[in-house]
């Protein structure tokens, strides 16, 4: 269990002062992968670096697994070496002078266990991480994926109760970022240790994570499981941020139990109203959500607008058709080949269930 309540912290740059991390709640359950999205600068590595000690924050509380590490108020500063975690910071690789096994059993060196248990414990994370075989191998001879794998090692050797990850595949190409971003899953599920990630890949946060905490300018503004915080959106940054969206600002209006967004394109019927029911909001529109088709569909009229097709982007697996409606642009994307050519006039359908609606907070 991590708990982080009411966490603020302040640097000192020049005369000036500015605050990387404003207030920020959350908590991950026993075995847990949490991720920490946002862009870059948004206080994502100090949040980790104020879990593991290494950044004292100006207020708010740490708790690691039921114990009190950090408090402002209480005055209460565990040191980092005595929190019981395992750190994987983008920025600390592997010790280049020290072959792979020396690497992997430093954290139990300096914690003075005895031999025995030392090539022991080693020799089950390195066959974890699938490095077995490679023991005295020099550390800087390995292959980018492999000296990841044993940064991972290290940080697990001593069996700790937390693991915090700091954009630890931002380094490796596309796809091994996507095979070592598995194996990661997969081991940290087996080892069932709770891990606290950290990313501005909302890709990489959406496959990894059991709960995802979308942030901003130092501010944690969404929490929940990846496809709660894809489907429903509270937040315009989260709409925007997490996976691709139309977002057409519109008035919410509910008549009969029926709620209706009116958007400079035209009208939508909403099942997914967000809880709310009249007002100025955002309209959020997935591109796989979007239907194209020639043909007039044979409807009410409700939910179905006509366009211009004005370019289709063919990018292997699927197509994105880019279609203007009175003035906008709107994404839509489809299998393969999947969409008539550029030009043509079209229809484009919108499924009620998936017409989000998201209230127009003071971030939109
Ligand atoms: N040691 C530091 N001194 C001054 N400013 C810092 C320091 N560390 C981080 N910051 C600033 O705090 C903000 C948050 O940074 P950081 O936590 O590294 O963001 P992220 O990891 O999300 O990219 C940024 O504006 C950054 O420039
Ligand atoms: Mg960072």
């Amino acid at each position: 269990m991590v708990r982080v309540e009411g966490l603020t912290k302040h640097f000192r740059v020049g005369n000036r002062t500015i605050q990387a991390v404003g207030g920020v709640t959350f908590s991950i359950p026993q075995g847990a992968f949490f991720t920490l999205l946002g862009p870059s600068g948004c206080g994502k590595t100090t949040i980790l670096r104020c879990i593991a000690g290494l950044e004292q924050p100006d207020a708010g509380e740490v708790w690691l697994d039921e114990r009190l590490v950090y408090s402002h108020s209480r005055g209460t500063a565990i040191p980092p070496h005595r929190r019981d975690l395992g750190v994987v910071f983008q920025s600390y690789a592997i010790w280049p002078h020290m072959t792979v096994y020396e690497n992997a059993a430093f954290p139990l060196e300096v914690r003075r266990r005895p031999g025995g248990e030392v090539r022991r414990r080693v020799r089950e994370v390195l066959e974890l991480v699938g490095l077995d075989g490679l023991e005295a191998r020099p550390a800087p001879s390995l292959s980018g994926g492999q000296q990841q794998r044993l940064a991972l090692a290290r940080a697990l050797v001593h069996a700790p109760k937390v693991l915090l990850l700091d954009e630890p595949l931002s380094n490796l190409d596309a796809k091994l970022r996507e095979q070592l971003g598995r194996e990661l899953k997969s081991i940290q599920r087996r080892v069932g240790v709770t891990t606290c990630y950290v990313t501005h890949d909302q890709a990489e946060a959406l496959t990894l994570s059991d709960v995802v905490g979308v942030m901003t300018e130092g501010r944690l503004i969404q929490t929940g499981p990846p496809r709660e915080v894809y489907a429903h959106p509270h937040d315009p940054f989260v709409a925007w941020f997490v996976g691709a969206a139309n977002l057409l600002p519109g008035r919410l209006e509910t008549v009969n139990g029926i709620a209706m967004v009116t958007t400079a394109c035209g009208s939508l019927r909403c099942a997914s109203p967000n809880g709310l029911s009249s007002g100025e909001v955002l309209l959020c529109l997935r591109p796989e959500d979007i239907k194209i088709v020639t043909d007039r569909p044979v409807t009410d009229g409700l939910n179905v607008w006509s366009g211009i097709l004005e370019d289709v982007v063919f990018s292997g697996e699927s197509s994105e058709a880019y279609v203007r409606v009175t003035g906008t642009t709107l994404r839509a994307r489809g299998a393969g080949a999947a969409f008539p050519p550029a030009g043509t006039t079209v229809y484009v359908v919108f499924p009620p269930e998936r017409c989000v609606v998201v209230p127009r907070g003071a971030a939109g």
